[in-house]
């Protein structure tokens, strides 16, 4: 029972928790397949104020207010950047709108949380990076395997230098639908690996070859196989298909030491790391001397797992909060895209080798 004095108020020591996090007011747009995750998500995050959801189409609308019977919604975009107390934008709306609706968010004065792609060209995404950084406004984009634990452990053997040097990595990211009309296999999923990849190499690749093929609708591949090259005779490969009867998604990190693979599609258990490798020796009299085959223990690792999506989220807002940098800011999103945008070009060469602009920062590395 509170204990009240003689004006009927509290007389019990106001509380204040000093340690509560500042809540941020956030408006998401875009509330489709994937947008409403979103809004689910920034719904649910103690550090955040969910003050609008917005999309073209009322259907969707109709669905979030079913959803969520308090949340204010509007097709009208301007007004969620009217409110002052909306302070960042989460676009979850299609890639091809992320422009016009990056670029009003941040004149608006928001912060921006963009998803994956970026933006469709890399004029786009050089544009949304521009006026983010003019005005000094935090730009983060959707690279959610970069909130994965266990991207985040395969990250940490590669910095503890247990992997050795890193030779190559493969990714594969197939299965049977869902088939796109609006963007292929390539735009669709491989954002996914390449950030990733990206991720563990610390760097972006200087050349890329595509090849693909358009089996079921004219013009938009359904079926993508990407080569990158990186510095120092590192490769990564990417396998990209809704048209395959597997679904796997599948990376394998091969090292001088060892070799590692990380499986989302696995319950538990998503990585295994194995003590395997083959070395040559220098002074040998048998062949069997000369080449040193290692199989050593297959060890799984326990990785706590949470959901990446709110951990993302919830990075988002502290970038916000405090003015941190994102760990998949514009530039890295951008270089998504220059990968792509080389991959795309690559594709119509029939797998003619083509080299990535160069961008200037990657995840972890210093500009
Ligand atoms: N991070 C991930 O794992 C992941 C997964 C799937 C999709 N995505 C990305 O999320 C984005 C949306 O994909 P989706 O699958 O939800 O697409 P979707 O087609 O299901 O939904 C897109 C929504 O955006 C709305 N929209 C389009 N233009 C708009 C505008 N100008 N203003 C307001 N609303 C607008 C549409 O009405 C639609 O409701 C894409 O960038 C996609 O690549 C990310």
């Amino acid at each position: 029972m509170p204990r009240t004095g003689s004006d009927g108020l509290s007389n019990d020591p106001v509380h204040v928790d000093v340690d509560a996090p500042r809540r941020i007011g956030v408006a998401v747009v875009g509330c489709g397949n994937w947008g409403r995750n979103l809004v689910r998500t920034f719904h649910q995050l103690p550090g955040a104020d969910l003050r609008w959801a917005c999309d073209l189409d009322a259907e969707r609308l109709a669905v979030m207010r079913a959803q969520f019977p308090a949340l204010a919604t509007t097709r009208d975009f301007d007004a969620a950047l009217d409110d002052d107390g909306v302070e960042a934008v989460i676009i979850g709306a299609s890639a091809a709108a992320h422009r016009d609706l990056a670029v009003r968010a941040v004149a608006a004065g928001k912060h921006l949380y963009v998803e994956k792609p970026l933006a469709l060209t890399v004029a786009d995404a050089e544009e949304i990076v521009r006026v983010a950084e003019a005005s000094d406004r935090i730009l983060m984009v959707g690279h959610l395997l970069l909130f994965h634990p266990a991207v985040l452990y395969l990250r940490g053997l590669v910095e503890s230098g247990e992997l050795g040097d890193l030779h190559y990595l493969y990714g594969q990211r197939v299965n049977l639908g869902v088939v796109r009309q609006d963007e292929n296999a390539l735009w669709s999923f491989g954002p996914h690996d390449i950030s990733v990849m990206n991720f563990l190499m610390a760097e972006m690749p200087y050349s890329v070859a595509a090849r693909g093929q358009a089996y079921l609708q004219d013009g938009v591949e359904d079926v993508v196989f990407v080569n990158l090259r990186y510095s120092g005779g590192r490769m990564g490969q990417i396998q990209l298909s809704w048209l395959d009867p597997h679904k796997l998604r599948r990376l394998t990190v091969v090292g001088s030491r060892k070799m590692a693979v990380f499986d989302d599609t696995a319950l538990s258990e998503k990585v295994r790391v194995y003590d395997k490798g083959a070395s040559i020796s220098q002074d040998y009299a048998t062949y069997g001397e000369y080449l040193g085959l290692r199989q050593g223990d297959i060890v799984i690792p326990r990785i706590p797992m949470v959901e990446p999506l709110a951990v993302e989220g919830e990075h988002f807002l502290a970038c916000v909060r405090d003015g941190i940098a994102p760990r998949s800011g514009g530039r890295e999103g951008l270089e998504v895209v220059r990968v792509l945008d080389a991959a795309s070009r690559s594709l119509a060469l029939d797998g003619a080798p083509v080299v990535v602009e160069p961008g200037r920062a990657t995840p972890g590395r210093a500009e």
